[in-house]
């Protein structure tokens, strides 16, 4: 059985303050991407393997796909039987992209059915959320605002589509060394996701250029200029808004179709190793034979 898992990207991304459990909360629009990972999940009679077609990337306990399945196996052992799975990896990993995450998605989705073991998507999301907090939004992906650590999600509706073009200068963010470097003042104001949720709705792309926002921008072109770099020159190229993605690295550009989008990532891959010229899809996770 094959799966797309594919990436998110986040429109808004505000962090309201520290928790005692030592996460963060947040204020946050998911949106997912065609880019995505490819998995091939074969069962088999017994035993657990992981292929995956980057070497750079663990196939044991520090793979999510490793964790999912050891975790409904621990869940399940009379039902989950064994399983190799292969990942064609596509989405840059540590770039603030979920990729891992949506991968741990696919994974709990597809053992999920391959095994029959009933579980309802609540139940997927709340497996999800031991695994990471970006996990349930992978699950179901679209559009949605997410609260709390992350893992409260509401979809939201899209009307207007456009084009994105991610670049990944080649090197990872840690995400906790990320909220690490973020210097979080209480008196300082907050904003909302509402005007991005809102002009996601109302086909007011002009406006949703305006509401792209990401708490972590700033810091992270500090420590990392090359991040304000790519900025720079994704706007210089023509793209209407450039934002930096989750806790980074990756930078995305914005504009209001794919075709615009063209020529400035022609020049990007001139510079940098990894440039997907994509577009946002509705769903997290496509399993072939199933219409997206
Ligand atoms: O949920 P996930 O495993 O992706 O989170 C990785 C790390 O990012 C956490 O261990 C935590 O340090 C940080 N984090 C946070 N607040 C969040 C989500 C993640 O501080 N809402």
């Amino acid at each position: 059985m094959k799966v797309f898992a594919r990436a998110k990207i986040n429109l808004f991304l505000e962090v309201l303050k520290r928790r005692p459990d030592g996460y963060h909360d947040l204020d946050t629009v998911f949106q997912s991407i065609a880019l995505s990972d490819e998995l091939l999940f074969e069962k088999k009679r017994s035993g657990f393997s992981l292929t995956v077609s980057d070497k750079a990337i663990p196939t044991g306990e520090e793979n999510l796909v490793w964790r999912a399945y050891k975790l409904l196996s621990k869940r399940f052992p009379r039902e989950v039987g064994g399983v190799s799975i292969h990942l064609e990896k596509r989405i840059p990993s540590g770039a603030g992209l979920g990729g891992g995450s949506a991968d741990a998605a696919a994974t709990l989705k597809a053992l999920n059915f391959l095994f029959e073991l009933g579980l309802a998507d609540d139940e997927l999301k709340n497996s999800g959320i031991e695994l990471g907090m970006d996990v349930p939004f992978c699950l179901s992906g679209g559009a949605a605002v997410a609260s709390g650590r992350g893992e409260l999600i509401i979809p939201v509706q899209r009307k207007v589509d456009f084009g994105v073009l991610v670049v990944y200068a080649g090197f990872s963010i840690s995400t906790p060394a990320a909220y690490g470097a973020l210097r979080l003042n209480e008196a300082q104001t907050r904003r909302t996701s509402a005007n991005t949720v809102n002009a996601l709705g109302a086909q007011d792309i002009a406006l949703l250029w305006h509401t792209l926002y990401n708490r972590f921008e700033e810091v992270l072109i500090k420590i990392y200029p090359v991040l304000g770099e790519i900025k720079k020159a994704l706007i210089e190229g023509g793209c209407s808004a450039a934002l930096v993605t989750g806790s980074g690295s990756a930078v995305c550009g914005f504009a209001p179709s794919v075709e615009r989008l063209k020529k400035v990532a022609s020049r990007m891959r001139e510079r940098y190793p990894f440039v997907s010229l994509t577009h946002p899809v509705n769903k997290g996770l496509v399993f072939q034979n199933n219409a997206a």
